[in-house]
């Protein structure tokens, strides 16, 4: 087990790129479970959950092959189709093989998630929509069966806009009989770079992107296939924030800044400066960061994957911010930590009252997720004196080299093992 170990008060400058989409490559891994052939994914980040749902792949016993940032996928000759509890345990976006198995192999096994350090997360989505494709689903012993010889398209209204259960149900209706409608669908571009691999493949989607997306199933799906993932859009809002919270001056590359529009309009409303190119987003803050009004929403609003980064700016803005979280039950865990940092942070249910204060200073804080870990690094760039973070394990599941690139641009962090 690492901790990271910060000196604060460092000046923040430089380019940092981000890299594909954690959020991305996961389901693009699942859905090469459905191609006859081979299928290349570039742009894929060396972070843990990559390695985990390697595991699962490898498990169910398709051939994967991961370097240079690009995985090579060879389809199963026996396929075991199942994700185990210590995966789906470790992970919970194993559950996306959910979909996948039961359309191309007609049943799958997979253990239920259970609970999370952010919330509540259940399934129940996934498998209403499977079941109304016409998939018998039964829970027991803590695992899902499924199983259907044929699956049919059908009309699938989904009470939340999930982008797991869009994306699983997607997945599942490109091999189903007949066309599929998913209404209230996610529109994070992850899910339309799901689709964009799905049809290169040689399925038949529009509307991906959008909250109506129509699927009209086909008879298979060919292999040869390569494709490159979008960019990471929280690895890149990440860095953002770490420039504004060093109040430095920091450029993000690799990625679209239209994924970021809302998150550009709000920190411009705190007072920051941004200067966007076609595929690059320089920070500053050239007179001090304001208190704003923040509430998540699923995308196009502000991504709740930046909300406990952003409770770290908002700690030393001037006034005070409220943010509403309203994805997740339990996102408000970095609060503890943030405050015996010296932040000034109350909660009620899911809304958050920030009072700013002049600094931060340095102490040990523990991570209790990944966004929650990368939040405390943020805080102890700017806290005065050396600010250890413990249970990094978090951060490793979805910051490729995050030492690295934070050290690049002038940070002090470094990473040293615990006893
Ligand atoms: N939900 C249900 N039933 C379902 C599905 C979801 O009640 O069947 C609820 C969840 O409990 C949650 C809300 O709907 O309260 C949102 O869940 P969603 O399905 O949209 O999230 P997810 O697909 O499980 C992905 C990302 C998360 C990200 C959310 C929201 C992956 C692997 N994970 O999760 O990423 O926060 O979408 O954008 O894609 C992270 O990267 O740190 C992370 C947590």
């Amino acid at each position: 087990m690492d901790k990271y170990v910060i000196e604060g008060g460092a000046r923040l400058s430089g380019t940092v790129r981000a890299g594909g989409a954690k959020n991305s490559v996961l389901k693009l891994m699942a859905a090469a479970i459905m191609a006859e052939g081979d299928s290349r994914i570039h742009n894929v980040p060396d972070i843990a959950d990559v390695r985990t749902m390697m595991e699962v792949l490898r498990y169910i016993g398709l051939s994967v092959d991961f370097s240079g940032g690009t995985l090579d996928i060879s389809p199963a000759e026996n396929p075991r189709l199942e994700a185990p509890y210590n995966l789906v345990q470790k992970m919970r976006a194993s559950v996306e093989v959910l979909g996948p198995l039961v359309s191309r192999y007609g049943r799958a096994r997979v253990a239920m998630p259970g609970g999370c350090n952010i919330g509540a997360r259940q399934i129940d989505m996934h498998l209403k929509g499977l079941g109304q494709m016409g998939a018998r689903i039964a829970v027991s012993h803590g695992y899902v069966e499924s199983e259907a010889n044929t699956l049919y398209g059908t009309r699938i209204y989904l009470d939340f806009a999930s982008m797991g259960a869009t994306e699983n149900l997607m997945m599942a209706a490109v091999l189903a009989k007949g066309t599929t409608v998913i209404e209230n669908a996610a529109k994070e571009p992850e899910v339309s770079d799901l689709a964009e691999f799905l049809s290169k493949m040689g399925a038949t989607i529009s509307g991906a992107g959008t909250s109506i997306i129509t699927i009209k199933g086909v008879d298979s799906l060919k292999g040869g296939v390569e494709h490159t993932a979008v960019g990471d859009r929280i690895e890149a809002g990440t860095y953002l924030l770490a420039g504004a919270v060093a109040r430095g001056q920091v450029t993000v590359t690799g990625l679209d800044p239209a994924f970021l529009e809302i998150v550009v309009e709000k920190l411009r409303e705190a007072g920051c400066r941004l200067d966007l190119g076609p595929d690059s987003m320089t920070i500053s803050v050239p007179d001090g960061v304001r208190g704003v009004e923040i509430s998540t929403l699923p995308y196009p609003g502000f991504p709740t994957d930046l909300q406990p980064q952003t409770l770290t700016l908002l700690a030393t803005a001037e006034g005070t911010s409220f943010v509403t979280e309203n994805i997740f039950d339990n996102r408000f865990m970095v609060v503890d930590e943030l405050n015996r940092l010296g932040a000034d942070i109350k909660t009620k249910d899911h809304h958050a009252i920030i009072r700013g204060v002049p600094s931060l200073s340095g102490a040990p804080v523990t991570s209790t997720d990944l966004r929650a870990g990368a939040a405390l690094v943020l805080a102890g760039l700017v806290a005065g004196g050396s600010t250890e973070v413990y249970d990094i394990q978090h951060i490793d599941r979805g910051y490729e080299r995050f030492e690295e690139k934070l050290s690049s641009l002038g940070a002090k962090i470094k990473r040293v093992s615990v006893d």
